[in-house]
């Protein structure tokens, strides 16, 4: 069943600097909070911003059904992003949600392997929230620029997660990319049945788990941050390429309706 939006004037309940640039926006929402799904992401209007017309896409970080909160994670890159950190407490934001589609729990799964460059962690802190009392093994691979960029990272631990910590200036953890950690993981430990991989991050990370997971024969599942408009498939704004089954051939999903959430197999991710 097509999962019932809600459009809500939401009150801030908190904000707070996790890293540089980085932010964790909490707002009471119970509605959204009672119902999302990890994977599913809100559409938020930026306030004071008449300029702005386009709301911004995020992905659930984490959710209080009890205190009927729901949290956003984001990195300030613009002028939306930069108007949302200087929120306050009580200050109202108006939200639509939850929208787009959910990560998938494959009934053979035997590992879940969450894999984030950057901001493409936020969405898997609800992830592993929602995986906290499941008895099967929760691994993250998280890959950031320096150290100081990591965010959560006892949180996490506290959801029952193993880390692999990957930086490109070896400030933490491994000294490189978080797909060569990734990788020589998925080769040394050989067998790779039963594992599942929920992938998000910059499309060259993306690109490269593409291949190694054809390569090594395991499924991974993708969420893309495309640009959006509406959010809920009535613009067409947000067009993600699949292979169709003809040589050559090409067919179009909706980011926001049919995903963000898609196997990583069947999309083209673009240069
Ligand atoms: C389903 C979905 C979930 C998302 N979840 C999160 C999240 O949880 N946390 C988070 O930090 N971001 C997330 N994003 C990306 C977020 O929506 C953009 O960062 C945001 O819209 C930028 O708005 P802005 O006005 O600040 O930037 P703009 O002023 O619009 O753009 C500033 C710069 O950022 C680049 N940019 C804009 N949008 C994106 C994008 N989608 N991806 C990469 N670069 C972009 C632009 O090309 C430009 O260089 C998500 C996107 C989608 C589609
Ligand atoms: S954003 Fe409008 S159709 Fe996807």
């Amino acid at each position: 069943l097509p999962q019932r939006k809600f459009v809500l004037t939401s009150p801030v309940r908190a904000i707070e600097e996790l890293a540089r640039n980085t932010y964790r926006l909490s707002i009471y929402a119970p509605e959204i909070a009672r119902t999302c799904r990890p994977g599913n992401f809100i559409n938020v209007l930026v306030p004071h911003c008449e300029e702005i017309y386009w709301r911004r896409p995020f992905s659930i970080h984490q959710k209080n059904s009890q205190e009927g909160t729901i949290d956003i994670f984001f990195v300030a890159v613009g002028r939306g992003t930069n108007a949302l950190k200087d929120l306050q407490p009580g200050n109202f934001l108006d939200v639509i949600g939850p929208l787009g589609n959910r990560f998938d729990y494959p009934s053979t799964m035997k590992e879940a392997i969450a894999v984030a460059g950057g901001s493409g962690i936020a969405a898997f802190q609800f992830l592993l929230q929602d995986l906290k009392s499941w008895s099967g093994q929760k691994t993250l691979f998280y890959g950031s620029k320096s150290a100081q960029n990591f965010c959560c990272l006892e949180e996490f631990r506290e959801l029952g997660a193993e880390l692999h910590l990957s930086t490109e200036d070896g400030s933490k953890g491994e000294k490189g990319l978080v797909t060569d950690a990734l990788e020589s993981y998925l080769k040394t430990n050989d067998n790779n049945k039963g594992r599942e991989l929920f992938v998000c991050g910059p499309t060259p990370m993306l690109k490269k788990v593409q291949e190694m997971t054809q390569q090594i024969g395991i499924s991974a599942q993708v969420s893309v941050e495309n640009k959006m408009a509406c959010g809920f498939g009535a613009c067409m704004g947000c067009p993600v390429t699949i292979a169709h089954p003809q040589p050559g051939g090409k067919k179009y999903w909706l980011a926001c309706k049919d995903g963000p959430v898609f196997p990583i197999n069947e999309i083209l991710l673009d240069d």
